[in-house]
């Protein structure tokens, strides 16, 4: 059921892709039902090119058969697709569940237009029952925990069961459970300014629209324009 929702919000996205685009995929479960959509209607996009958030949505969309370009010789994209793990009425989101939201960011901040593909589970009134994701430069960890303890979080370092998580870049994950988030822009600018703490899941301004399905139906939300 949640996957049939998944599956439907990430369809209904690709509606948003035109030939000649180009198209920032992201990561997560959600997603992989996007890239596999991507990969069977391929031919319905001719001249367009896809990148990847991440290690693991690379080789997806390489399983795909969709053809990845190097995120680093491009300055823009036409559209970015991602999932998240929470997103509020004014499409402000929590992503990084899946460890690729420096990059996921990056991507997102690079496209004209991004949209987040989600099943009713992440659609919430307020922010922060997940943890907010921090990715942290190893040198600094203890440092970087201080830090945020001192913001009011709880944070955890992400491990798999041999160690330590490590990102696609090296580095480790501290989800960070702040509760309930008041002030979601206060918190993100005091992360952004911690030095060592190299990226966060807040994506206050980068969300454009959500597809969300719920019971098998998707609703688009947009965001005003400002
Ligand atoms: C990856 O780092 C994340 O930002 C994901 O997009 C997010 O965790 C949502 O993942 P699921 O679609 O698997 O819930």
């Amino acid at each position: 059921m949640q996957d049939d929702d998944k599956r439907l919000a990430a369809e209904a996205a690709l509606g948003e892709i035109s030939p000649g685009m180009r198209v920032g995929i992201g990561t997560g479960s959600t997603m992989a039902f996007a890239i596999s959509a991507i990969g069977s209607r391929l031919p319905e996009w001719p001249a367009t090119s896809f990148y990847a958030t991440s290690q693991a949505t690379w080789r997806a969309a390489n399983a795909a058969g969709i053809p990845i370009g190097r995120f680093a010789d491009v300055a823009e994209l036409d559209l970015a697709i991602d999932g998240a793990d929470e997103i509020d009425p004014q499409l402000r989101a929590i992503k990084g569940g899946g460890g690729a939201m420096l990059r996921e960011k990056i991507v997102a901040a690079s496209a004209r237009r991004m949209v987040v593909v989600a099943d009713g589970s992440k659609h919430v009134a307020a922010l922060g029952k997940a943890p907010v994701p921090v990715e942290v430069l190893p040198f600094a960890r203890s440092f970087v925990e201080a830090r945020v303890v001192a913001l009011g979080a709880k944070p955890v370092l992400r491990i798999t069961p041999q160690r330590a998580y490590r990102t696609n870049q090296g580095n480790l994950i501290l989800d960070c459970n702040f509760g309930i988030i008041a002030d979601p822009a206060t918190l993100a600018a005091a992360l952004a300014s911690i030095p060592g703490l190299l990226g966060h899941g807040l994506f206050l301004t980068e969300v454009d629209a959500a597809y969300v399905a719920v019971g098998g139906i998707v609703t688009k939300m947009e965001r005003p324009a400002a």
